[in-house]
């Protein structure tokens, strides 16, 4: 499945020349050579519009780019993972989030075994479960009512639930409540917790493995709280339901798994929140919605499989990332999205994009020459103006940024002056996009009769790349097109990378090492240690805080 060593290939060569070309070129001057390149840079499909225009690019380089695909046979690897095929090499698995959207008229085969009908299922009990607490019908211990549901989980089984609940607030039970618990450390579950009636309080334990440290301690404190408050053990029944791959482990916990909604090894865990894993976020926003939203991805995995490269939206975005991270060298990727509701959306990319392309070796195992996924971060539009963007556009360093925004608000609110907040929230977007693009020069900073001084201060370089995504509204269904957008996204720069997209080998050692150190923090007497000096004495030194 790897394909020969990406740097040597003709395609990456001619990207190579390519570049000395157009590098040193100012989007001034390729906006100058095109007046037309910011209609047509630009796509739109399944609800979304991509203006790409502003990345530093012009038709040569993007045709190299598809070239660059086509050696490193995206198509056919696109194929391969809607077909069920083990692209996962190394946990031998299918990588098939794309069956837990697909219709039930389709057939989507593991091993000779047609999957489609198993999402179905899961998806039909969830829905009849999330409408009998929704509805009152499913009563506590005590008889009450649940109007509090409180997601456990960490990393891919808590991400995507909390950003899909900030993101569809609007479409939500407004007189439920939601909260998630992540850390282990334990303010995390007592802040969530502290002003909950847990007669009233359902927890969603959301782990694939059901073996995780942080879930499995929050869970326990969570039946701990529980039965503390319900004062029997019969209790857990109504008020504990598990996610999982591992109805043994979920058993062993104590939760019977008939309350448990089951998922597959071939789901990665970061793109999980829409199987049973966004059970909370069907709870909140009621089952038809969900499948809205599940719709919306699946329009996505459409467009992505069938479109041409030349106006496949992740295709683009992810051979851009290639054009931006190994060519123009860029390292972050900002995602600012001017939308309230998307705030954690940056949060949800960073596990989504880096724990996916964070990878130093090829499928076959050698080291790359060459760089892999970028940093992801981001905060919500305005906010972000007022913070970090002086060094995206005055700094050093070349930031990349994705622009998100959309036509209509959700909460109109008259501005001062005329028109709506909105209004002066999308000027932003727009104005940043142009002001990193073409900046202001000095001959221009001199014309507003700035002193000579400070001429060099409030000259703003310009050629800083960025792509902007417009949507006409934030519904589930977009929001479904828009995450789909980015993993297709991540998928096409882990082809073009030839790594493995899709396990996550860089968690463990720390994970491993935490296991002796937890020994030896806990140990009644000081231990042995046999660290580094630095780790032996934070050892003791914690040890020594800790106990006064
Ligand atoms: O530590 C990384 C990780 O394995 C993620 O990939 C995963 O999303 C998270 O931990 C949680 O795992 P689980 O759902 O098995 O509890």
């Amino acid at each position: 499945m790897s394909h020969p060593k990406l740097t040597t290939l003709p395609q990456w060569r001619a990207l190579q020349q390519h570049f000395a070309m157009i590098g040193p070129k100012h989007l001034r001057e390729l906006f100058a050579a095109s007046p037309q390149r910011g209609e047509r840079l630009t796509v739109e499909d399944v609800g979304l519009y991509l203006d790409y225009s502003k990345q530093r690019v012009d038709a040569d380089t993007l045709q190299l780019l598809r070239e660059l695909a086509a050696a490193c046979a995206l198509p056919q690897r696109i194929e391969a993972m809607f077909h069920g095929d083990r692209i996962n090499t190394t946990e031998n698995r299918a990588v098939l989030h794309v069956a837990l959207r697909a219709p039930a008229t389709e057939k989507i085969l593991v091993d000779g075994h047609d999957v489609v009908p198993d999402v179905h299922a899961v998806l039909d009990r969830m829905a009849a479960f999330a409408e009998q607490v929704r509805s009152g019908a499913w009563l506590g211990h005590g008889g009450k009512r649940i109007r509090n549901v409180v997601s456990i989980g960490i990393g891919g089984s808590d991400l995507g639930p909390v950003m899909a609940y900030e993101a569809l607030r609007d479409y939500s039970r407004r007189d439920m409540t939601f909260r998630f618990v992540s850390n282990v450390d334990g303010t995390d579950f007592a802040e969530a917790t502290r002003d909950l009636d847990a007669a009233e309080t359902l927890f969603i334990v959301c782990s694939k493995t059901f073996t995780t440290l942080e879930t499995l301690s929050n869970a326990h404190a969570a039946r701990r709280w529980c039965l503390a408050a319900l004062g029997d053990e019969s209790a857990v029944a109504k008020h504990f339901v598990a996610v999982s791959t591992n109805a043994d482990e979920v058993a062993k916990f104590g939760i019977d798994t008939a309350n448990m909604f089951g998922f597959w090894d071939w789901v990665g865990g970061r793109y999980s929140m829409d199987s049973a894993i966004g059970l909370s976020t069907m709870l909140a926003i009621g089952p038809a919605q969900f499948r809205e939203m599940l719709a919306g991805f699946h329009a996505m995995d459409e467009h992505f499989r069938h479109t041409p490269l030349e106006r496949n939206l992740p295709a683009l975005m992810g051979l851009l990332a290639i054009w931006n991270t190994n060519f123009l060298d860029a390292a972050t990727v900002a995602v600012l999205p001017y939308e309230q509701y998307l705030k954690r959306f940056p949060a949800y990319l960073q596990q989504l994009t880096m724990e996916s392309n964070g990878k130093h070796v090829t499928l076959d195992g050698a080291a790359v020459d060459y760089a892999t996924g970028p940093i992801y971060w981001g905060e919500p539009g305005t906010n972000g103006q007022h913070s970090f963007y002086q060094l995206i556009h005055q700094g050093t360093r070349l930031v990349p940024c994705d622009f998100i925004g959309f036509g209509q608000t959700l909460n109109p609110l008259p501005a001062q002056g005329g028109g709506d907040q909105h209004d002066l929230l999308m000027a932003n977007l727009i104005a940043q996009g142009e002001a990193l693009a073409f900046g202001k020069t000095a001959d221009e900073v001199r014309a507003d009769g700035t002193p000579e001084a400070l001429v060099p201060h409030r000259t703003f370089e310009g050629n800083r790349p960025s792509s902007t995504i417009l949507a006409a509204k934030l519904t589930p269904h977009v929001l479904g097109t828009l995450i789909a957008l980015y993993e297709h996204s991540v998928f096409v720069q882990g082809v073009i990378w030839d790594i493995d997209s899709f396990d996550q080998w860089g968690v463990e050692l720390g994970k491993q090492l935490a296991k002796t150190t937890i020994a030896e923090l806990t140990a009644p007497d000081e231990p042995k240690l046999a660290h580094d000096s630095s780790t032996n004495h934070l050892i003791r030194r914690y040890r020594q805080l800790r106990d006064g």
